[in-house]
């Protein structure tokens, strides 16, 4: 058996995963954020921790949100700015730097998709920062990967549900998705196991 794929986070390109999945469809536990927190915005804040290609965040921008996206790469801020219609610009704003080093204004909604566990040794530190920002009444949805993801090492953080119910024991649990499969990665034929927690919560 071959040895299961590892992810040398020093090396990874950021900005090519951003050009590559930037016009790509939502994944469904998008869908199923939406159907918990209502996907009509009204002019609701969502901070997207890790917005990348930007796909979740100009739908939330199409939606009636106010979006405020968080992403290390540069490259981000270009691909979401050059797909956004200049009558949505206004709802938009974008901070480039690392997760726990962004001031998070208070906002309805702090959502990160497959973008925590990057944070490596900074982790706990972002966890905090993204718990912060939830306002009373408002909703945490994000991806966390499980002890059993391939991808886990020093540098890319794993939790457990106990973990998770520690980190949110101050907030409503709504839902814990876990999945806890072989399947694709890098968007092409190469599997690997994935391990990994939708954690949604009220405040
Ligand atoms: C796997 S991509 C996910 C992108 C997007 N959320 C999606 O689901 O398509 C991870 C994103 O997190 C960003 N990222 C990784 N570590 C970060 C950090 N410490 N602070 C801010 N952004 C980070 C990367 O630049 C990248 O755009």
């Amino acid at each position: 058996m071959s040895d299961p794929p590892k992810l040398n986070l020093s090396e990874v390109d950021w900005s090519d995963f951003i050009q590559r999945t930037a016009e790509q469809p939502n994944l469904p536990h998008f869908e199923r954020t939406l159907d918990i927190v209502g996907a009509e915005g009204h002019g609701r804040l969502v901070v997207d921790l890790g917005f990348g290609g930007g796909r979740d965040a100009r739908v939330f921008l199409a939606n009636g949100w106010r979006v405020f996206g968080v992403d290390v790469t540069p490259a981000a801020e270009k691909a979401m700015v050059d797909r956004v219609p200049d009558d949505q610009r206004d709802r938009l704003e974008i901070a480039i730097g690392r997760f726990h080093e962004v001031d998070l204004p208070e906002a309805d909604l702090v959502y990160a998709s497959f973008s925590l566990p990057f944070a490596g040794q900074d982790f706990e530190a972002t966890m905090d920062a993204a718990l912060s920002a939830v306002k009373p009444g408002g909703h945490f949805a994000g991806i966390l990967f499980g002890m059993n993801d391939d991808w886990i090492a020093d540098d890319i953080a794993g939790v457990t549900r106990n973990w998770i119910a520690s980190r949110f024991a101050d907030m409503t649990i709504v839902t814990i998705d876990e999945t806890d499969e072989d399947g694709p990665y890098g968007g092409g034929d190469d599997t690997k196991h994935w391990h990994y927690y939708l954690v949604i919560a009220l405040r």
